[in-house]
């Protein structure tokens, strides 16, 4: 196994095989099959949000590169006037800058600057967007999903219901008659903003806008709430899971926000950061959503760890984005080269760590398969303690993981 994985990352080099997850599964026999928001996907490799998921060129590179799935550009809620409570997101800003970036932990990763927020072109121009995304989605080859910034209250003040109805109405007519799939975006320039600096205000809008969304909604969403990183501690993140319950997924968790510079950041302090507090959760033995990762995910290694946390899928952005010479393939486009590096990477990519799992002992076959979808089983989990976490759909996922999860 370990010469054939040395031999196909020399000679994927230049191409991967059209079918990556079908070629895993006949040579390696391991079944990369994971979730995203309730989707069957083939791998767990997939697009954050942001600049590199806001054509359609983008979403054809992207399927033809053979990502499981894409989430669009955050576009910001507005009313049937026009007015957007967030507007303050819509930033038109072009300059991004890929830089190397040492963390506490003295390791060097990458982050990308960038003073832009969310989409700022017209909702029309969003909405065909999403009409092509659901297109994609319905062709079974890749699934992109929109997502959203809508409004956020203060305490005491009530939710702006024709944004969210609007905006949501609109979002489902593109999509069509089919369940829409959404993110609903906190981002780190919100975490920076006034409008974040009360905790129960926070836990209010995690709390709520999963029903504020279904209660407008036309036809049925399913959605995702993307996690920021607070400018609290862990056990605040903790306090963040639990109240986020209602939601049919949790994206843990958006970069960390950078106050004297006003940028937010990413690297080894992000996976750092997420990775300390999903391991608390799983301590704690907090029953969540199905997790979906984010945050340098830059290795097959870093795949492994937010796996085995309990994330069914992780999308990235920035491992999208390095300097061609960053990547050890030598053709193709950059989701490409990086399926490449994060799949094939003889000691850090996916299937050399589920091997090593395996020599561990760690990691058993099942139906002389090793399955990602298994690895959450491959931490020890501390007893379960009733927390009161209570009023969870029975979706969730637990820890340790329940059969039919498997
Ligand atoms: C330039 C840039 C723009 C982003 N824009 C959005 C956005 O509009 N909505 C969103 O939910 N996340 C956005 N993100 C967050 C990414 O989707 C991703 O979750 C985050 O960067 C952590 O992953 P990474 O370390 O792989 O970049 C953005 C990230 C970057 C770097």
């Amino acid at each position: 196994m370990r010469a054939r994985l040395e031999r196909d990352f020399e000679r994927f080099k230049r191409e991967l095989p059209s079918d990556v997850a079908g070629y895993i599964r006949g040579a390696y026999r391991i079944d990369l099959t994971a979730r995203y928001l309730g989707r069957t996907l083939p791998h767990p490799v997939g697009k954050g949000s942001g600049q590199l998921s806001l054509s359609l060129e983008q979403l054809e590179t992207d399927r033809a590169a053979g990502l499981a799935f894409v989430v669009l550009k955050t576009v910001i809620a507005e009313d049937p006037a026009g007015e957007r409570s967030m507007g303050a997101w819509a930033v038109h800003e072009t300059r991004m800058k890929v830089e190397p970036r040492r963390s506490a932990s003295d390791r060097e990763g990458w982050t990308v600057t960038w003073k832009g927020r969310g989409w700022d072109r017209s909702f029309d121009e969003y909405l065909a967007l999403v009409r092509a995304a659901a297109d994609y989605s319905r062709s079974g080859e890749i699934v992109a999903v929109p997502s959203v910034k809508y409004h956020l209250p203060r305490l005491g003040e009530p939710f702006r219901t024709e944004e969210y109805r609007y905006t949501t109405q609109r979002l489902s007519q593109a999509w069509g008659d089919e369940e829409l799939p959404l993110e609903k975006d906190f981002s780190p320039t919100l975490a920076g903003d006034e409008l974040a600096e009360e905790r129960s205000q926070i836990l209010r809008w995690l709390r709520e806008v999963p029903g504020h969304v279904r209660a407008v909604a036309p036809a049925p969403v399913r959605l995702a709430l993307k996690l920021m990183n607070a400018r609290f501690d862990d056990a605040f993140q903790l306090e963040m899971l639990q109240a986020a319950g209602s939601a049919d997924a949790l994206v843990v968790f958006n970069r960390l926000w950078d106050p004297e510079q006003g940028v937010a950041f990413g690297g080894y302090d992000l996976s750092d950061r997420n990775l300390r507090v999903l391991e608390e959760a799983r301590q704690s033995g907090l029953s969540t959503p199905p997790l979906v990762g984010t945050g340098n995910v830059s290795t097959g290694r870093l795949i492994l760890d937010y796996a085995r946390l309990g994330c069914e899928s992780v999308q990235l952005h920035t491992f999208f984005q390095l300097p061609l010479s960053e990547y050890p393939a030598t053709d193709g486009s950059r989701p490409q080269r990086a399926l490449h590096a994060l799949l094939f990477e003889p000691r850090d990519g996916l299937i050399a760590c589920m091997l090593d799992l395996e020599g561990e002992g760690l990691l058993e076959r099942r139906d002389g398969e090793l399955k990602f979808l298994d690895l959450p089983k491959t931490v020890a989990a501390s007893p379960r303690r009733d927390k009161g976490h209570k009023g969870h759909k029975e979706t969730h996922s637990s820890f340790p993981p329940r059969e039919e999860h498997n």
